[in-house]
């Protein structure tokens, strides 16, 4: 019997491993100094442009990993991702997150009224929420939003919520608890009045540790004050696909907003996930999100691969963490309202990614997802950046900088100005007679630029990162959309729970059985 197949079996893949070792060489300043560069690498999406001038390609490069993505069947795959295919064989699903940010008439026939109705549905009840017009038990309108969720669940709508708001004040604050630390719950409700405050519980499973546990306290904390379960109806709303659980919690009908088993939970923020961000942009900045993603689904669906940026992304990744050895990738948004990116991008390619199977079980034979990490702008300049430039390990990074509404702001500029010269430090290095004050360069990076930050843009930029994750789960064969690895750590924690808290036997290992031996007495 002949060895399964890997990606590097292919013919097209081997000559990238040839033009490797020849590339390393030849310095990414050197490339830059060609006039048309800029021109010849950076490309247009709703909203965005993004700009591969500062990666190690060339053309010979890039239409030797275009061979690969076609040798893949890349085409054909995302037609399967559009169409409604099962492209999650372990779990038996399709990955439709798409077909939530699409008009109805281009939704799969299956799909589009549910999604119509409770878009809809959702949409009018942030409206309510925001105009005052929704009513806490005792008459008055809501002020404060708690939403209580983890992962998918929680990672896309406060990244949006802090993107986009608008002027404080203005809407209900939103407030987010994740962590099954109380200090994260107590936190959030410092402050609020239990008459005008409307908690959120999202969870695809209604079954998460974390979410269940904090929605609990949070309604003890609730009736604790009110003293009425019938409030709870004006109070509590729930986003889930277990809708027994949830009726359980104590929630009506109407109190629920649907999700599906065919939208992952990091593809779910363009479902009533996305309420948090719907009460706090209102109905019209939600629509402009999902259009914006729309338009960025539109033209991965439709463009040729070479054109194709979600796809020239996906490779210009592949090329450095697959032929130059990279192994860690960093996101460095030049934005404090995008602080969270680094966070909701960590969750989308490494628990999409992050796997050593192929999809027909059998090992890997090539490196998947790299480490994602980051932090915001300027900020990181004067923590990690360091390392960036002189340290001795090898990096990527995408900077993600935003037009600014007003030239003359000075933040603005220096924000901009700032973003512009790490890149070009990254890539230019410089020359010292003292070995201290040299920095080597000559590290790949991406710059993508949003016209605006908006919710348009940010949509489309969200889909963009999408569809590059999916791309390369192609290419390196895997399933980008189940997440069984997280299962484990879930299963151990309880029974160390149990014994944490009691007299019994400690049954674990030496080590985890002299840490709970240490809590233990640390606890009493
Ligand atoms: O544990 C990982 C995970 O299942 C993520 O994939 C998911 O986004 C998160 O937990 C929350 O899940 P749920 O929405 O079911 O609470």
């Amino acid at each position: 019997m002949n060895a399964p197949l890997g990606p590097d079996d292919l013919s097209e893949w081997k000559r990238l491993t040839r033009l490797a070792a020849k590339s390393i060489k030849r310095p990414l300043s050197e490339r830059v100094e060609s006039p048309e560069r800029f021109a010849q690498l950076s490309f247009e999406v709703a909203g965005l442009l993004v700009d591969f001038s500062k990666q190690r390609l060339d053309e010979e490069i890039v239409h030797a990993l275009l061979a690969l993505a076609d040798a893949t069947g890349l085409d054909r795959r995302i037609e399967d991702l559009f169409g409604g295919a099962e492209v999650n064989p372990t779990e038996q699903r399709p990955a439709l997150h798409t077909a939530l940010r699409a008009p109805l008439a281009k939704r799969p026939a299956a799909y589009g009224e549910a999604v119509e109705v409770t878009l809809t549905r959702m949409l009018d009840f942030a409206e309510r929420v925001r105009s005052g017009d929704w009513r806490g038990a005792t008459g008055k309108p809501i002020n404060s939003v708690v939403h209580i969720g983890i992962g998918g669940s929680h990672l896309g709508p406060e990244l949006a919520v802090k993107a986009l708001s608008g002027t404080p004040g203005t809407n209900p604050q939103v407030r987010f608890v994740a962590n099954i630390d109380r200090f994260a719950l107590d936190a959030a409700l410092i402050g609020l009045d239990p008459e005008t405050t409307l908690f959120i519980v999202a969870s695809k499973s209604f079954g998460t540790l974390e979410t269940r546990v904090n929605a609990d306290s949070a309604r003890s904390w609730f009736l604790e004050r009110m003293a009425d379960v019938d409030a709870l109806q004006q109070h509590f709303v729930a986003i889930t696909e277990n809708v027994e659980a949830a009726e359980t919690f104590g929630m009506s009908p109407e109190q629920l907003f649907p999700m599906w088993d065919w939208v992952g939970g990091r593809y779910s923020l363009w479902s009533a996930v996305g309420l948090p961000l719907a009460i706090s942009a209102g109905a019209d900045g939600f629509r402009e999100l999902l259009a914006g993603a729309h338009a960025t689904d539109e033209h991965f669906r439709n463009s040729p691969l070479e054109d194709n940026v979600p796809v020239l992304m996906a490779l210009a990744g592949i090329w450095n963490y697959n032929f130059l050895g990279v192994s860690n990738h960093a996101i460095l948004p030049y934005s404090a309202r995008l602080a969270l990116l680094p966070d909701y991008l960590q969750q989308l390619e490494m628990e999409s990614n992050g796997k050593s199977v192929d999809l027909k079980g059998n090992a890997v034979t090539v490196h998947t997802a790299p480490i994602i990490w980051g932090g915001e702008g300027t900020n990181g300049q004067h923590a990690f950046h360091q390392l960036l430039h002189q340290g001795t390990r090898s990096f990527t990074a995408d900077f993600i900088i935003a037009g600014q509404a007003d030239g003359n702001d000075v933040h603005g500029t220096w924000l901009l100005a700032n973003g512009l010269a790490q890149s070009q430090a990254m890539m230019a290095g410089q020359e010292a007679d003292d070995p201290h004050r040299r920095v080597a360069g000559d590290h790949a990076t991406t710059t993508i630029v949003m016209g605006r930050l908006n919710p348009y843009t940010l949509g489309s930029l969200l889909a963009l990162y999408e569809h590059k994750v999916f791309c390369q789960g192609v290419i390196w064969n895997i399933n980008s959309f189940d997440q069984f690895g997280v299962e484990l750590g879930k299963t151990l924690s309880v029974p160390i729970f149990g014994q944490l808290g009691g007299n019994s036997a400690v049954t674990q290992d030496a080590s985890t059985r002299g840490l709970i031996e240490v809590l233990r007495k640390t606890a009493g």
